[in-house]
């Protein structure tokens, strides 16, 4: 319990001095006000304007050094989209690996889980990349709400062509003709039972289906379904594997559903990212944007993040643009400081009006830092709040006993795990512990920085 310790008392001289931004600009640019750049500028061309096309180009009067830094900020830390790109993923090299390996050496079915934000699609998206390298034919699925077999597996086999069933040669004319696998399933229900002979006759390559967001998926046809297919593959030894993402409480489901799949089953829990991984995702950003993080401000962002990759992406990110707004290139630690505040106004804009209510309420009555507390052990734990650990918090804090039953019965903000045998409670809305922590967070800063520049 001592990663928030030393956040907020410690001493930070914030040593780096913040040099404006020099560069080969020219004299009219520099401190030139943005919006008066632009030819005729007068109050009616006062309005901001984007400041690059849709074709990813700047625009006349954007082309500065720090329009530049700007635009490529926006690649530099995306916490709204998943990784796509090797060169932006951070860490994770051994559980690439130990995915790899089942994938490769095992010929398991994979199941990856954790919260929300811990980096489960931007990992998928890599390894079916690295997949793709290897000549693997790697179709990806996020599923929907609605989802069900029949359209999923006709989607999937639309995608491979016939060429790689092993009745068709390449020359065939069927192959010629562009003909997939789906042709092959003719207009009868694609049932688990026809899916899995079609696959059974492929030959010549390897398929990975990769279904994210499995926790989406609501139907619960849809989920024995796939606990069938896997089943289906394995018992055939088929040439097809499944990679399965999600929350984990879907994918105990899953795995309950037929208890003997879990032999074929490769599970992983995501884990937070270390302080290292945290700082190789800032250094990564830091050298796409062209902007500067210190030592001290990245270890204050890593601090705040919690492990989370989700978090550590959305802190640097706005003070990126802080320090740019500012016309600088060198986040300090008061662009972090004004990037936790935005951070949190984000997030709060997505929680549930009732959920406000609630958090208000025991912010009323004095929670907020048991609340704030609360949640960076959630966000340090996978979400959980385990007995141990919180009776060494309560101890500490010198809170009364059964206050976490408070927190659950007087504002459902807390929940016990159900069927958890360590009597576990989590929080009851996946998106409050983000929330809780950068309120506590801002909340204890902004009153230490307060204090120190006063
Ligand atoms: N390995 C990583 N390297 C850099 N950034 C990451 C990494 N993993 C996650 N992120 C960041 O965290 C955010 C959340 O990750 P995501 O993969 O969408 O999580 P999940 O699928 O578990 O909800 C992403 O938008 C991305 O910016
Ligand atoms: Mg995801």
């Amino acid at each position: 319990m001592t990663w928030f310790k030393g956040l907020f008392s410690k001493k930070h001289a914030d040593e780096q001095t913040d040099t404006p931004f020099q560069d080969n600009a020219t004299a009219q640019d520099d401190g030139f006000n943005r919006f008066n750049r632009q030819a005729g500028a007068g109050p009616k061309h006062s309005l901001p304007t984007f400041q690059g096309t849709a074709s990813d180009q700047l625009r006349e009067g954007h082309r500065g050094p720090l329009d530049q830094v700007r635009f490529r900020l926006r690649d530099a830390f995306t916490p709204s989209r998943p990784i796509t790109r090797p060169q932006m993923f951070a860490g994770r090299t051994h559980i690439l690996r130990s995915l790899i390996r089942a994938i490769e050496e095992q010929h398991l079915h994979v199941v990856i889980y954790g919260e929300r934000g811990i980096g489960k699609t931007s990992l998928l998206n890599i390894l079916a990349d690295l997949a793709q390298n290897a000549k693997y034919l790697v179709r990806y699925v996020s599923c929907s709400e609605g989802a069900e077999f029949e359209n999923t597996f006709r989607a999937i086999l639309r995608d491979i062509p016939l060429l790689y069933h092993r009745d068709y040669t390449p020359t065939s004319d069927e192959a010629e003709q562009g003909k997939t696998l789906e042709d092959l399933a003719g207009s009868e229900t694609l049932t688990v039972a026809r899916a899995t002979d079609i696959l059974a006759r492929l030959s010549n390559t390897r398929v990975v289906i990769i279904l994210d967001e499995f926790d989406r998926a609501l139907n619960p046809a849809f989920r024995a379904s796939i606990a069938e297919l896997i089943k289906s593959l394995s018992d055939r030894s088929i040439r097809v594997q499944l990679v399965i993402g999600g929350v984990a409480a879907s994918l105990t489901e899953l795995i309950d559903r037929i208890p003997s799949i879990r032999r074929n089953i490769y599970g992983m829990q995501i884990p937070n990212m270390s302080d290292e991984e945290i700082a190789n995702l800032i250094q990564n950003g830091q050298s796409v944007s062209g902007l500067e993080f210190g030592p001290d401000v990245m270890r204050f962002i890593t601090s705040l993040s919690c492990g989370s990759p989700y978090l550590a992406s959305l802190i640097s990110q706005y003070a990126g643009i802080i320090a740019v707004d500012r016309e600088s290139k060198l986040v300090t630690r008061a662009d972090v400081v004004q990037a936790i505040r935005q951070s949190l106004d984000e997030i709060r804009s997505r929680l549930q009006p009732t959920l406000h209510y609630r958090i208000d309420q025991a912010y009323v009555d004095g929670l907020g830092p048991m609340l704030g507390l609360l949640a960076c052990t959630a966000l340090n734990a996978g979400g959980t709040l385990q007995p141990s650990t919180v009776k060494e918090l309560a101890a500490t804090e010198g809170w009364q006993d059964g206050f976490l039953d408070n927190l659950d019965k007087k504002y459902n903000l807390v929940s016990k795990i159900p069927g958890d045998p360590t009597d576990s409670y989590q929080f009851s809305d996946e998106g409050s512990p983000t929330y809780l922590w950068l309120r506590y967070a801002d909340h204890e800063i902004c009153r230490k920085e307060s204090g120190k520049n006063t």
